[in-house]
């Protein structure tokens, strides 16, 4: 599950505000269904969008009233559900479904559980479903504060209501609920539907509880049919119409989970902009729900940003950039990169191909370059790595450059080992840094060396054989080929010979 593993907030035991008129006692939320139709090995409510699970998005609103208690009703997968909930919301009561019995009977196991764990229960009951992950907090509070009676439904107008339940009213009341199953042609053409969420008088709904029974074409316990128990004793039921209809659609197979995630996403984007985030294309923005941005970041193309990254004012990323869990720092340019767990300075410079892998650090001006990768390293202030590199389980001081195609050797084929590499050292092209090693400040190292020992602080490290030239060696080995050709243009007067000289530019660097 990774990211969707990320704690949700508990709810408050004091109103912060007066948004919530009537706190509830306890939100009920059905998820012990099978979710037949996702045909999964994952229990459907596990399933995630945004960085979240869709029960855990219902769980996030059902906070949002501040409620006594959240119990999630649990069966069909119910370990793997139940191990969820423990990580992201350990405050979340359950209860096991042994035989998914209809919601009324989902409904009744529930509040008995409660009851015998000692609650009071004297506040509403609302009762919600684990599969709809676009219902949001003010829907819901604005579900709770509307309701004044023995039951108020979520309900919404939609164009196609086929398989909900069908509001009944009565002028402005709701008389009952019909499942389509159950229902006549007249009562199959009503548009406003049931979206399995309800506000509940705790009392009323005990006590109709008690008198459900299965007679129906499903032989289950019907919590709708509380609502025609209610309206027959005389109770009046409310409906409370979402502002949004997006808001109850609930995912029932792979491509209504598409289509949610897909509407989250435009919320979430939008949301981004209007808090001063720029997008260039924000149908192709991915952002789950735990990302932090600040005002004047850039977002182009084909950017996914996952679990708890946060993103100063300032910053590009993208196009074709995936961060997982990072925290990029003010004015950096993050270009087709994937980076998890990886932790950028202000004013660095990452990309384009990228890879940062967990623990990687990079220093404000920092510079990791084309075709780079760096795990658990840090990269002082304006070090760079510019090209063609794998830093691994090192330390690079500030001002250092790590040339082309250096390889940090860290491991050993059993064990890692680390790199130290100083202060404004210059390690040359296509070094090895064989761990562990340490570079000290200020050090150079020659192109094409292989770095065992340490070196001090200033020194040049030479760690390579010295080159031969074998004159003519074409002219006699390939007298055929069109490189003895080039060779002969180049210089016609060569002779053949045996003649090896030692060419190598190192001697540059002896103070002899
Ligand atoms: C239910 C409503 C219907 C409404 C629709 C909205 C009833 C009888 N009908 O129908 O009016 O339009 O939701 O989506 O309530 N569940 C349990 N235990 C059970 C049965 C169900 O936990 O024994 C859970 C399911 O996992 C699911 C939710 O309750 O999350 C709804 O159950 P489902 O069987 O899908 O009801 P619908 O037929 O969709
Ligand atoms: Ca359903």
């Amino acid at each position: 599950m990774g990211l969707t593993r990320i704690r949700l907030r508990r709810p408050s035991p004091m109103r912060k505000d007066g948004a919530v008129t009537k706190r509830p006692s306890a939100v009920i939320i059905l998820a012990a269904g099978e979710g037949k139709r996702m045909k999964s090995a994952l229990p459907k409510v596990l399933h995630p969008i945004a960085g979240r699970s869709l029960v855990g998005h219902v769980i996030e609103a059902a906070a949002h009233l501040e409620p006594e208690h959240v119990m999630v009703v649990v069966g069909h997968g119910r370990d793997l559900v139940v191990e969820h909930l423990a990580e992201v919301a350990p405050w979340v009561l359950t209860v096991v479904q042994e035989e998914q019995l209809g919601t009324g009977h989902a409904v009744r196991i529930a509040l008995e559980d409660l009851l015998g764990r000692g609650a009071t229960i004297d506040g509403p009951v609302v009762v919600l479903t684990g599969d709809t992950p676009l219902l949001t907090g003010e829907t819901l509070s604005g579900m709770v504060a509307e309701h004044d009676s023995a039951c108020t439904v979520l309900t919404a107008r939609v164009p196609d209501p086929t398989g909900y339940g069908r509001i009944i009213r009565v002028d402005d009341a709701v008389s009952a609920i019909i499942e389509e199953r159950d229902a006549t042609d007249a009562q199959r053409s009503i548009d406003e539907i049931n979206s399995g969420m309800y506000a509940f008088d705790a009392a009323l709904l005990g006590a109709s509880l008690g008198k459900l029974g299965s007679d129906n074409s499903q032989g289950e316990e019907y919590l709708t049919d509380v609502i025609g128990l209610l309206t027959a004793d005389g109770h009046r039921v409310q409906a409370h119409i979402a502002p949004d209809a997006d808001d109850i659609r609930g995912v029932n197979d792979r491509a209504q989970l598409a289509d949610a995630a897909a509407i989250m996403r435009d919320r979430i984007n939008l949301r981004w902009m209007r808090d001063g985030v720029t997008m260039a294309d924000p149908a192709s923005v991915w952002i789950d729900v735990d990302v932090e941005l600040e005002p004047d970041v850039t977002l182009l193309p084909q950017t996914i940003l996952r679990g708890p990254t946060a993103i100063a004012s300032g910053a590009r990323v993208g196009p074709g950039t995936t961060l997982v869990s990072c925290e990029v720092g003010a004015d950096s340019e993050v270009i087709h990169t994937w980076a998890e767990l990886a932790v950028i300075g202000d004013n660095a410079q990452v990309g384009p191909f990228t890879y940062l892998r967990p623990g990687a650090q990079l220093g404000d001006g920092a510079k990791a370059g084309a075709y780079v990768e760096i795990k658990n390293s840090t990269v002082g202030d304006r070090a760079k790595v510019p090209h063609l590199s794998y830093v691994g389980d090192a330390e690079i001081g500030e001002g250092t450059n790590i040339g082309a195609a250096t390889v940090f050797v860290n491991y050993d084929g059993r064990d890692k080992h680390r790199t130290v590499v100083g202060r404004d050292v210059r390690v040359g092209s296509d070094s090895m840094l064989v761990a562990p090693v340490e570079i000290g400040d200020g050090a150079y190292t020659a192109a094409g060396s292989v770095i065992t020992d340490n070196v001090p602080p200033g020194a040049m490290a030479v760690g390579r054989a010295r080159q031969r030239n074998i004159e003519g060696w074409v002219e006699r080995r390939r007298p055929d080929s069109s490189s003895a050709a080039a060779a002969r243009a180049a210089a016609p007067s060569n002779e053949a010979s045996d003649r090896v000289t030692n060419v190598d530019s190192t001697d540059s660097f002896r103070e002899e």
